[in-house]
């Protein structure tokens, strides 16, 4: 396909494609040299509508080490902020010979739309609550990596599960390749039609965690919340905010994830984010080999 929109519509071949190169990738990410020319003479522009350290740097990187343009759009201080709409905006890049654009929005759905009417691959870099496809994939990269697979293990997820797309992405990506995803959240932060995606939902962090081969925590996100619906920041890390003692009743090697960015000491502790088991910054390194993996199959030259 011209795009990568979500995970919604990759089968578990596909998915499958995508992290085994990443593998490869990942080889370059640790070299000292960093410099492949699979993309030479490919232009790749980052259009981020939201904040973003991670996704943002490391698509900027990932088009770098393999020889792309990487230009990345400032949206605060470009034609947007005079009213330009997101299509007139995306056709601008089209014709400037663009041939992948990467996006982050607020609205779910508005990558979809870009994709439509531009000729350009669309990366989704997350669209509002909906998809964070890119960030699934690193999730499960990094899993595969440490467990040596996806089949049949067992991932609870614990927070802001309603407004969190990285959670959406995972629940869909990790029941396709065969994993059972266990959820745990605020009552008020579970999303409606929870119930019909497959993943099982917990009445106790207890219940969730127990014998679980993976743990992601998850940051409230308060910048999409109606103030109502806000538990309290000490509310949340009481009830819903992991510490080194929770793994106990995990499995043994259990692995500490979390998306980023992280708000010590509310969904998870320090020493649990810098434990051995944790593997936050894992995930941010094994995002830059999947979205190099993404950008190469999306746009990669057939001979180099
Ligand atoms: N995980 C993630 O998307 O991080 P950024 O918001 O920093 O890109």
């Amino acid at each position: 396909s011209k795009d990568l929109l979500g995970l919604e519509h990759l089968e578990p071949d596909e998915i499958n494609l995508i992290l085994d190169m990443a593998k490869d990738m990942k080889k370059i990410v640790q070299s000292n040299m960093k410099r492949v020319n699979y993309l030479q003479g490919r232009s790749v522009i980052t259009l981020f509508y939201e904040n973003s350290t991670r996704t943002r740097v490391s698509f900027e990187l990932a088009a770098k080490y393999m020889g792309a343009h990487a230009v990345n759009v400032s949206v605060s201080t470009s034609s947007v902020a005079k009213g330009e709409t997101l299509i007139d905006t995306g056709k601008t890049l089209d014709v400037m010979g663009s041939d992948i654009v990467v996006i982050r929005h607020s609205q779910p759905g508005a990558p979809h739309l870009l994709a439509k009417h531009i000729n350009a691959s669309v990366i989704n870099a997350g669209d509002g609550m909906h998809e964070h496809p890119t960030q699934a994939l690193l999730d499960m990269f990094t899993m595969q990596e440490a467990k040596g697979g996806l089949e049949g293990l067992t991932v609870a997820i614990i927070g802001d599960i309603m407004h969190s797309r990285v959670a959406r992405s995972n629940i869909i990506g990790l029941g396709k390749m065969g994993a059972k995803v266990r959820v745990f959240a605020p009552a008020t932060l579970l999303p409606i039609g929870i119930e019909n995606m497959g993943c099982q939902i917990c009445s106790s962090l207890e219940e969730a965690i127990s014998d679980a081969d993976v743990i992601m925590g998850l940051r409230i996100q308060k910048e999409r919340l109606k103030k109502a619906l806000i538990p309290s920041t000490e509310e949340y890390a009481r009830f819903f905010g992991l510490d080194v003692h929770h793994l106990a009743a995990a499995k043994k090697d259990v692995l500490v994830m979390h998306p980023g960015p992280v708000n010590r000491g509310v969904e998870m502790t320090s020493l649990l984010i810098d434990s051995d088991q944790s593997k936050i910054n894992e995930q941010v390194t094994n995002g830059v080999a999947v979205r190099m993996a993404l950008l190469y199959l999306l746009a990669g030259r057939e001979e180099h």
